[in-house]
């Protein structure tokens, strides 16, 4: 009897809307990611990705910092339900806080996060506004690994995305969006496959 094909467990951690939640599970459902999603974790009880998780039965948990004395233990409790969910890969999605060092240290090379600019130009939480207000060209997403710190870790993919003279940040974040549902599914996919390995800063990416 052939043994059914291993499929990457992630847990995905989302402070907000979830957009990219959305297209992570859609990628999955149509086929095109060996894995699944086995736990979704907010640190918002209203977060909209709760709602977009329950709605295709993914399994939730709020984790909030208020209920715990002190960030190492509001850490060690994400942690916890990451094992318990049997994660192998975290991934940010919108998810508005700097990951633990408890954490990192946990699942080395087994972080993903996306980033609406091109990194390492506007790290931080307001990457597309600061992109607009440096009035550059081309801007764009980056997904990388994530270490200890700000939206510094190696570089797995990257998009650009021009910015038009009459954009806000709505706007082109908007199109940065559509961009990200590209390229966060395909990182993950690539994950998932065996086929990103890290050496250094540097991700190399094995032919499929
Ligand atoms: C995305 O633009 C992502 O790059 C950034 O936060 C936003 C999350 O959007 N880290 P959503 O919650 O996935 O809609």
């Amino acid at each position: 009897m052939a043994l059914p094909e291993k499929r990457t467990r992630l847990g995905v951690l989302a402070s907000g809307s979830g957009t990219n939640l959305e297209a992570i599970a859609q990628a999955i459902e149509d086929g095109g990611v060996p894995a699944e999603i086995a736990l979704v974790i907010s640190d918002k009880p209203g977060a909209f990705a709760l709602e977009r998780a329950e709605r295709r039965g993914i399994p939730v948990k709020v984790i909030e910092l208020s209920d715990y004395p002190d960030r190492p233990a509001f850490d060690r409790a994400i942690l916890a339900a990451l094992g318990v969910a049997g994660v192998d890969l975290v991934v940010l999605a919108g998810y508005m806080k700097l990951v633990g060092d408890e954490i990192v240290d946990a699942f080395p090379g087994r972080i993903m996060n996306i980033h609406p600019a091109l990194l390492p130009c506007f790290p931080g939480e307001q990457g597309v506004r600061d992109a607009l207000e440096h009035a550059v060209k081309v801007t764009g997403v980056t997904v990388h690994f994530v270490d200890k710190g700000l939206d510094t870790g190696p570089i797995i993919a990257q998009e650009a995305v021009e910015v038009d003279e009459d954009d806000d940040v709505e706007t082109l974040h908007n199109r940065i969006h559509l961009s990200e549902y590209r390229i966060y599914p395909k990182a993950i996919r690539l994950f998932a496959e065996g086929r990103l390995i890290v050496e250094g800063r540097r991700v190399r990416v094995l032919p499929g």
